[in-house]
């Protein structure tokens, strides 16, 4: 049995029921609306955000969940999908999941709406219910997200930044929504316990070996459905690069960052950063923090009794750093 499945097997009912659920969050009158949220629904990408969510609340709750979860987990996955669809038109990223963008098949100006639109939606469907909160867990995590964004842009400018900020910025852009998926899990079966900061911590870690691991495929040359080779020429600083730029000579780091600067579009160039921040290390250091995340999250699991809900809590910590897309 493959990983993935053997993940969804105590939450697979749970999953089917959400997808639906999913999909009818997303309904509009407008015809083009509709048209390119099936194109969205059709194209889905791993489900790892309403994994988290159900798989929490069932091991918090002797695997029960309730209809606040299934909100919760779609509130949850419109958001994400409304930064992925924004994120493309930032990062002007023509692949998402195996396929065209929006961006790409729509232009900008109607990417940005939907994402708009999808995130209108989500933020709505807490509301209507009163999950309020849950609204504000979702909430903070996208101001946090919007911030970890501009951050990154404002780092980019100076390209010199520290292995701190970039924690600062994976754990803003990336690592807060996972957080909130674990502490939405928690509090829609748990309100008011303290199992929903311990959950977001959980989710935090998990969330940064996962960004970790994302700007690892950029080095690669796997086909993961979406571009990679692209951060340099994005001026976007992961943690391969900064730990080599601070491991090198000055001369070797004025070539760097001069590259990064003046020739980042030049694939020749690129191509030679990339294959220098391998040979300095740069790639062996940034999987052996990722590792230190996944181990201190696995550490927060280990004193929930055994469950059928945590062993897969714990494949899915294994899954983030080892998975192949
Ligand atoms: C991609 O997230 C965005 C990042 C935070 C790196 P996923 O890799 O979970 O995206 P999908 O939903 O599976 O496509
Ligand atoms: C994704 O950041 C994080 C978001 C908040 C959307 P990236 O730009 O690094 O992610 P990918 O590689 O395009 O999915
Ligand atoms: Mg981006
Ligand atoms: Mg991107």
């Amino acid at each position: 049995m493959k990983i993935t499945e053997q993940i969804k097997q105590p939450i697979a009912y749970e999953m089917e029921l959400f997808e639906q659920k999913f999909q009818l969050s997303m309904a509009s009158k407008v015809a083009l609306l509709n048209r390119i949220t099936h194109y969205i629904v059709n194209r889905k990408g791993k489900q790892m955000r309403p994994m988290f969510v159900f798989l929490v609340a069932k091991m918090l709750n002797n695997g029960e969940v309730s209809e606040r979860t299934y909100r919760g987990a779609s509130v949850i996955e419109l958001i994400h999908t409304a930064t992925l669809v924004h994120d493309d038109v930032v990062d002007d990223s023509n692949r998402r999941r195996g396929f065209f963008s929006i961006n790409a098949l729509w232009k900008n100006k109607i990417a940005v709406l939907i994402g708009d639109y999808l995130l209108s939606k989500g933020l709505l469907l807490s509301i209507d219910n009163n999950d309020f909160d849950l609204l504000k867990i979702i909430s903070v995590a996208v101001r946090e997200m919007s911030e970890g964004e501009l951050l990154q842009i404002e780092k980019a400018r100076q390209l010199d930044i520290t292995e701190n900020v970039y924690f600062d910025i994976i754990r803003q852009k990336t690592a807060t929504l996972i957080a909130a998926c674990c502490s939405l899990g928690a509090a829609s079966v748990k309100p008011n316990s303290s199992e929903v900061d311990t959950m977001r911590k959980f989710g935090e870690l998990i969330g940064m070996a996962f960004q970790i691991k994302d700007d690892l495929f950029d080095y690669g040359e796997e086909k993961i459905g979406k571009p990679t080779g692209i951060d340099i020429k994005e001026q976007k600083m992961t943690l391969p690069l900064i730990y080599v730029l601070n491991n090198c000579s000055s001369k070797e780091k004025s070539w760097l960052i001069n590259s990064v600067k003046n020739h980042n579009k030049d694939k020749t160039r690129v191509k030679e950063v990339i294959a220098f921040v391998k040979s300095h290390g740069g790639l062996d250091y940034a999987i052996s923090k990722m590792k230190d995340f996944q181990q201190e999250a696995l550490n927060l699991l280990s004193k929930y009794p055994e469950s059928s809900y945590k062993a897969s809590l714990e494949l899915m910590v294994n899954y983030v750093i080892d998975r192949k897309k």
